[in-house]
């Protein structure tokens, strides 16, 4: 039986989260630069973009470059940007055809000229498509996000002072750069790394993780439907007891 139909499409997860690791180790261990690992994670990101939207995922957001990666040599950097650019070039017209809508979280005015330019236009081409959102984490830091939300809370109470009761979760999430974005149903790691990494920290406080020894440029479809199946075996507690949920 195809994996595909293992998935339970009454209960797929909405929004899926991927932290895209294991690039380098993938080139080191064929011998290779590091970018050439990255090189080869962009088919990753297609055949897993590809694979959520032909089941139907919602929201899928893959984590593609921290505010930490900067710290990299700037030769890796400087291909990563630019490979950035010539993916976001060369997948346009696919994005387009799939009806996939363009979103980023991070600090996007942070990153060079030509990224931020390339990003907007495909954001505006792709902002009025009905399929799959495809969320690019780029210049992310969860804490600078949680922070950056608390700025613009304490500059408007600034402005207008009003009750700092009215802060409760809903009110803070709207000045996350996720507002408008459920929360990951299912997280996802590659290359058998179990942290975090900085990634989502507000919105993974009930996601469900699920960690694979795959290396990013090997991760196929495949491996996104085992992970669904694996998450659609779970039981969803949220703080109340196996009875509550099954009644
Ligand atoms: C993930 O792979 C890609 C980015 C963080 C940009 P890595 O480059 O972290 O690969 P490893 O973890 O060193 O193998
Ligand atoms: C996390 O991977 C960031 C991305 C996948 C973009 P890293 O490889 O940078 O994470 P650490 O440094 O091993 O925690
Ligand atoms: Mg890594």
């Amino acid at each position: 039986m195809d994996l595909k139909e293992k998935i339970d499409k009454d209960i797929l997860p909405k929004h899926i989260a991927v932290i895209m690791d294991g690039n380098g180790r993938w080139a080191k261990k064929k011998g290779n630069q590091r970018i050439f690992g990255h090189k080869n994670g962009v088919k990753a990101v297609r055949d897993t973009v590809e694979g959520a939207a032909e089941i139907g995922v919602k929201f899928l957001t893959l984590y593609a470059f921290s505010t930490e990666n900067w710290s990299r040599p700037k030769q890796e950097v400087d291909a990563l940007m630019s490979l950035l650019v010539s993916t976001i070039n060369s997948e346009t017209d696919t994005l387009i055809k799939n009806n996939v809508r363009l979103l980023t979280i991070g600090d996007i005015n942070g990153l060079p000229k030509d990224v931020g330019k390339n990003l907007n236009e495909l954001i505006k081409k792709t902002s009025n498509n009905t399929g799959l959102s495809l969320v690019l984490a780029l210049n992310y830091s969860a804490r600078w996000e949680i922070v950056n939300a608390v700025q613009q809370i304490v500059s408007e109470f600034e402005k207008t002072p009003f009750n700092i009761k009215e802060i409760d979760n809903e009110v803070f999430e709207k000045y996350l750069n996720t507002k408008n974005i459920p929360d990951p149903d299912l997280l996802i790691r590659t290359s058998g790394e179990f942290r975090i990494s900085n990634f989502l920290i507000w919105q993974l406080a009930y996601t469900e993780l699920y960690f694979t020894e795959v290396l990013w440029p090997d991760f196929r479809r495949d491996d996104l439907f085992n992970a669904i199946i694996n998450y659609q075996k779970r039981e969803r507690r949220f703080g109340k007891t196996s009875e509550q949920i099954k009644h």
